[in-house]
Formats: C-alpha cells, structure tokens, sequence
C-alpha cells in the first residue's frame, strides 16, 4: 500500500512487515528519505530529517545551504552541488560543466507496476502490487527524473528504478545514473556481499562497515563471477535467524557497482546502479533514459527472512514462461562427457543408455558447429558440422525423441572467433578500438551488439537453427568478459554508452527468443555462473551455477546462491569424477543428493561411469521426481553451513503448507569417536508432528517428532563414517494436533 500525507508532505509506503518513508522539505522541495524499517502506524515522522537542527533547511539559513546539502538525508541524490558524499546522478551539460540537484515536481500513485522498457523487470497485477511514481526536476540542467517505486501484496521486498529526461534545449551526458540510494543512520553495520572467479562463484564475505566508500563492482561487462550485484549492511549481531538486514539487489547483469558510504556524522549512503566507469550516456533534448531496477528488502528477522523474500519475489514476480512452476526435464550433457570429440554415433550411445535410466533430455553442448573441434576456433558460424553430425542435426533431434527425450543444445551467440568465417567477411564486427589490436580471452572476440545488423544476424542464426528440428532447450553461453570496449558504428560521444547497449542487445535477443519459441526451455550460462543474477532470471527460468560441479565445492557456491536465489533456477548436476576442476573423488550418492538441491541433471559419459554407480541413477531419478515439487516451490532454511564450521552443511526446505519437508546434510569430514549432532531445524508447525525419515539410511529407524521439539530442542543426526557423505531426511506432518 501507498499513500500520500498531504498535510505532512509524507510518502508512505508499506510492504506486509516494513514501511519506507520519503518526505517533501522547505519551499525548495527537497526530497528526503525519513525512514525505512519495521511497519509504522502512521506517518507523522518527518521530525526524522533533522531539519530542526542546524545546519536547518536553506529557507532558514540560506548561508550554510552547503552544510545543509552535505548532510541531508536524500532520497536520490546527485551531486557536485555541495553535497560531497557520493552521489547517484551524474551529468555534463553540452558546455562541459556538471552538478545537479533534484526537488519534488508532481507524483502519481499507480495500481500494478510500469513495465521498464528494454530491460528486464519484475511484474505484478493490479491487486498484487502498487507504484509510486515520484517526478522531480533539476530546472537548471533541463532534467527531469522520475523515481519509480513498487511495493507487493505478499513480499517485503520492494522494487525501485529511476528515468531520466532531458527536457532542456541542449543535449546533455549522462555520466552516471545509480538505481537507488538509501541515507540512514549507521548502526555498526556488518557488510555481506558474494565473491568468487570461475568455478568458485558466489562464496559469501561478510566484514565490518568502516568509513569511508566500501563498494563491490563488476567492469566486466557482465555481472560477473568475482563481484556479485548484490550488497546486504546488517546489524553485527544479525544471524540467519534474528537481527536486521538492508538488502539490495540489481536486475541486471553488466558492469555494477553496489557501494556503502559511512560519513562524518556516522550517515550510511548505500547505494547501487549501473557502474560509471565506461558509461557515458549522450541524451538529445527530449530523449530518456531508463535505469534498470534495484530489489530492496528491510527486515528485522535475519537472513533467512532476507532469503525468503527474494526468492517469493522472483518466483512470483520475475521468473516467466511455461517452466517456471513446472518441474524441468532431467538432462543429461555431454560437455565432461566428450568435450569436443563426439559424433552422431557418440551423442545417440548416451542418450541410450541414459533414457534407459529414466533421463530425460540429452543437451549436446559446444563443438557442434563450424570446424569447432577445439576452443580455438568457429564462434559465429553456427551452421551444424555434419562431419560430425552424420545425417544433420534434425536426424539426430529425431533419433533422441524416438528414444523418448528431449533435446537441447549450446550456442555462445554473443561470441566470435578470428579463426570463423563470420569474422573473416566482417572483421569490424567485433568490439576493438580503432588502432589497437583487440584482446583474445579463450582465443575469442566479443561481437559488437550495439549494432542492429549484428544482432539481427546473431537472432537470425540461432533462430534457424531452433527452427530445423524440435530442439526444446538451449543453453545461452558468453564466456568471457567485455574489453576493447569500442565500436565503429558510434560516434565519439555515444563510445561510453556501448556496455549498456551490449546489455539491451542481449535483452533484446532473449526476449525475441522467448517469444518466438515460447515452449523452450532456456538456460542462461557465463563460463558456469558469471551471470547468475536477477537479469537473466527474467528470461530464463535457470541459470548454470557454477563450471565446477564437483559435491563439495557445490556446498559454498549453492549457499550463496540460495541466499538470493530459489532453488528452481540453480543449474546443477552428477558430474564426472575425478572431478575435472579439482580431481576430488566424491560418492555418486552425495553428488545425486546435492543437486537435487538445483534443477538436476548429469555431465558425464554415463556409458562409461562405474557400474554401480550407473545403477544409482533410477533411484536418484525417482528421488527427483519425488521431492521436486517441494525443493521448487518450498521455503528455504539454512541450518548449517561448511563455509563457516569447516566440518559439515545442512539446508531445508519446507512446503507452504508445513505438511512436508526435506533437510539436506552433508558431513564433509567425519570426526574420529564423535556423538550424533543435533541441528535445529525451521520453519514447521509447532503444532504439527512429523514422521522423520531418513531416506538414503535405513538402518535409522523411522520416528515421529513435533515441530515444537525438533525447531527447539532439534534432530539428531547419527553420527556415521566417511567423508563426503550426505543424508537426506524427509518429514511428514502424520496427524493434526497433539
Ligand atoms: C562454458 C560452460 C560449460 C561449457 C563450456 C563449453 O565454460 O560453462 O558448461 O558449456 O563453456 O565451451
């Protein structure tokens, strides 16, 4: 709900559990952020702004109007006027010179949510969700921006996005917009944000909230596998289940920057948008601009309160299409199993022998196209290599579906490489800057997407592919980052809007995809997870993880992961072993288990893997399509986490209904004459009892619990031999009360 106060000037929004408050100040009409916290009765809070203070507002002390603008609390603040913290806006007028302000012009309040054009943005109907949209101007520069702010029925988290206009006579530059800014009283912060590199995404840091600027960031063109486009300030004694958390998170997936700020009056700017460096935006009089959306959340119940609003939001207001409630076939991938060296005759031995193990779609991955038998050579010429595709690929597509499974397959569309046909006939396709030999990563080029040819072309390459045969899933790969960011096609002042345009481009191209093949299943992937991030969900219900699959590197990449995402859109699957990433030899059991915890599927040449542990996969299949439903839509607790004890990890889910659930353990290291540990599990009925089994253990009797005990006093988890083990417990509610 949002209302306005007209006597106190006060917007109030609220969510279930919070209230934000923005304040309109002085004849000025300056914007002020009041508050954002716990859910308020009522709006009379604007004593918050501190403007009966000194340095009070200009209006009544017109000689210290610097003081004022460096230490109000704004709610979208520019800056080079006098406000010295760092602000979100940035411009330079077509004389060269910068610096703005923004006061209130006019609001609306709005049932549903604008869509944000070009980018990808959460939705929701008129009942589940209302937006305001606040319009303010900067009359010296000729701007106008509008601040947009969305709050649903059934979530704590909000959503904010900002539009700039330019309605002077003369162009003007962008030269950053940040998405959204957040003033308020520093509390001892703790700073949580998630880091990693490839095959090591998202490990969760958390550190100390110092003064000065602290800021995570992507220049990577993509939102990358170092720096995750998330940034959460939480109070020094928030755990998982208590304390508070300011969290945000950026719906897009380029360059970034997520920042905190503690001032000289111990004031936090948090603060997060598309990153300035290389951003250079040339607005004509009349034109706008649209930043992407940040997702906001404030609550006082820990992380895993955190968690459970982002994912309730982006399961309900941001994933699409046919499979973002249904259950995703079972895949298996040839990239561990064959690397490049695979023919017809290779892909249809797998694909029989997995149907015959209940799999359910066989995904041939890179190296199905042009000369491509190696990383070196043929991004861009998607034409099929029948050299290895005895028969072309619709013959294979067939064979695969007369085995009863789907079929999917690889493309890099946004890639080329030198040695590729396409870059011989259009060498300036690629990004470079004029006069300087371009930089290879994986002996590749990035092609340049802000021109319109180029992506057509891309589109069109793809495109009639999917068309030559039932092709039901893609895997959408980009596997390295932006660099020699230049393109002919753009004058010298439009160079700087090049990475945003990348971005739109890719945007544009899913979104035509989706539309065109709205059955197919599609699966986004960055060298594994570089980009994993709200962007990305918006198109494809999954995302590849992480390149390394291997059980236990698993356990830190999915817990950051989960902390932000649903378990629904992780991509993970059995792989080979010896993993290829870091040689560990893990169970074929505790591998199955943890990637049930994601979409499921196997990466290995299942033709040749251990016997026994061919074996296992009907009963893993079974497992899957037993406890899918819940893993996909259940609520999601951490219990224990490896990243911290070093020594085993436990995670829950539980149906909304708390009539079912399912807990997770993984002991990593057995510990010599140890007693069972006891985990406190989450989110049952205290009402209810439970019939707890442990599923891959029989010899552990069945016994029935109440909700009560096992979240307060726990579970105990026999103790049992062996590294790398997992247990997988299932609970189920067996009468009403007791
Ligand atoms: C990336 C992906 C892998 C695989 C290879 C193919 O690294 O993450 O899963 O598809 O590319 O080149």
């Amino acid at each position: 709900m949002i209302t306005y106060h007209e006597q106190e000037r006060i917007f109030k929004l609220d969510t279930p559990n919070t209230s934000y408050l923005i304040g309109i100040v002085d004849e000025e009409n300056f914007i002020g952020h009041i508050y954002y916290g716990k859910r308020l009765k009522d709006a009379d809070a604007s004593y918050l702004l501190r403007t009966e203070e000194p340095p009070f507002v200009p209006g009544k002390n017109n000689r210290e109007r610097c003081s004022f603008y460096d230490c109000f609390p704004f709610e979208y603040p520019a800056g080079g006027i006098g406000d010295c913290r760092e602000g979100c806006l940035g411009i330079r007028t077509a004389g060269g010179h910068t610096g703005a302000m923004l006061s209130y012009v006019s609001h609306e309040i709005l049932e549903g949510k604008p869509e944000l054009t070009g980018l990808p943005a959460t939705f929701g109907t008129k009942k589940e969700c209302t937006t305001l949209k606040l319009l303010c101007e900067d009359k010296y520069a000729g701007m106008q921006v509008e601040l947009l702010y969305t709050v649903f029925q059934d979530t704590d988290a909000m959503t904010r996005s900002v539009k700039v206009t330019n309605v002077g006579r003369e162009h003007f530059y962008l030269t950053k917009v940040f998405s959204a800014s957040l003033d308020m009283d520093n509390r001892d912060f703790d700073m949580i944000s998630l880091h990693g590199s490839w095959a090591r995404e998202r490990h969760i840091q958390r550190k100390t909230l110092g003064y000065g600027i602290q800021n995570v960031s992507s220049v990577r063109g993509e939102s990358s596998h170092q720096d995750h486009p998330f940034l959460a300030l939480v109070g020094k004694n928030t755990t998982q289940d208590s304390g508070e958390v300011y969290a945000m998170n950026f719906v897009y997936s380029g360059n970034f920057r997520a920042q905190a700020e503690v001032t000289q009056f111990d004031y936090v700017r948090m603060s997060m948008g598309i990153h300035p460096e290389n951003f250079c935006w040339k607005l004509e009089a009349g034109e706008s601009f649209q930043a992407p959306e940040v997702v906001m959340l404030y609550t006082d119940k820990g992380l895993d309160a955190m968690t459970n609003a982002f994912h309730t939001l982006y399961r309900k207001h941001l994933i699409r299409g046919e499979y973002r409630n249904k259950k995703r076939p079972i895949l298996i991938n040839n990239w561990e199993a064959t690397y490049f060296d695979f023919d017809t005759e290779k892909l249809l031995s797998i694909a029989k022998e997995a149907s015959k193990l209940g799999i359910e779609m066989l995904v041939m991955d890179d190296g199905w196209f042009g000369k491509r038998n190696n990383d070196d050579c043929a991004l861009g010429d998607w034409q099929v290599n029948e050299e290895k595709l005895k028969g072309g690929l619709k013959y294979l597509v067939d064979e695969v579906n007369r085995l009863g499974m789907k079929f999917g397959i690889w493309f890099e569309p946004e890639m080329i490489s030198p040695d590729s046909n396409l870059y011989r006939e259009h060498p300036d396709w690629a990004l470079a800057i004029p006069g300087r030999p371009a930089a290879q990563a994986r002996q590749q080029f990035v092609l340049d997407l802000s021109r319109k040819e180029v992506v057509d072309h891309v589109y069109e390459m793809v495109a009639s592919v999917l068309r030559s045969a039932n092709i039901e899933y893609v895997k959408w790969d980009m596997n390295r980052p932006l660099a020699d960011i230049g393109s002919i096609a753009l004058p010298a002042d439009r160079q700087g809007e090049i990475c945003h345009r990348y971005m739109l481009a890719v945007y544009e191209m899913q979104s035509r995809l989706v539309k065109e093949f709205p059955h197919l299943l599609l699966e986004n992937c960055s060298g594994g997870g570089a980009r994993f991030d709200p962007g990305m969900l918006y198109y494809s219900p999954q995302i590849w993880c992480s390149d390394d699959a291997d059980a236990i590197e698993r356990l830190e990449i999915q817990e950051g992961t989960a902390l932000l995402y649903p378990l629904s859109t992780m991509g993970a699957h059995v792989s080979d072993c010896p993993n290829h990433v870091v040689g560990r030899v893990t169970p074929f059991e505790t591998r199955g288990i943890v990637a049930l915890a994601g979409t499921f599927g196997y990466e290995l040449d299942v033709t040749r893997i251990p016997e026994e542990d061919r074996n296992m996969i009907p009963e893993q299949v079974a497992l899957y399509h037993q406890y899918n439903d819940l893993i996909r839509e259940g609520d999601y607790y951490r219990i224990a986490s490896y990243s911290q004890n070093h020594k085993f990890d436990c995670w829950q889910v539980v149906s909304e209904n708390k009539e079912e659930s399912l807990v997770t353990f993984v002991q990593v290291l057995c510990r010599a004459n140890f007693k069972s540990r006891r985990l406190l599990l989450k989110g049952l009925a205290e009402d209810k009892r439970y019939e707890v089994r442990f599923v891959n253990d029989k010899e552990i009797q069945t016994k029935v619990y109440s909700g009560d005990t096992l979240m307060k006093a726990g579970l105990l988890i026999p103790s049992f031999q062996g590294d790398f083990q997992a247990r997988l417990i299932h609970l189920v509610k067996c009468e009403e009360k007791f």
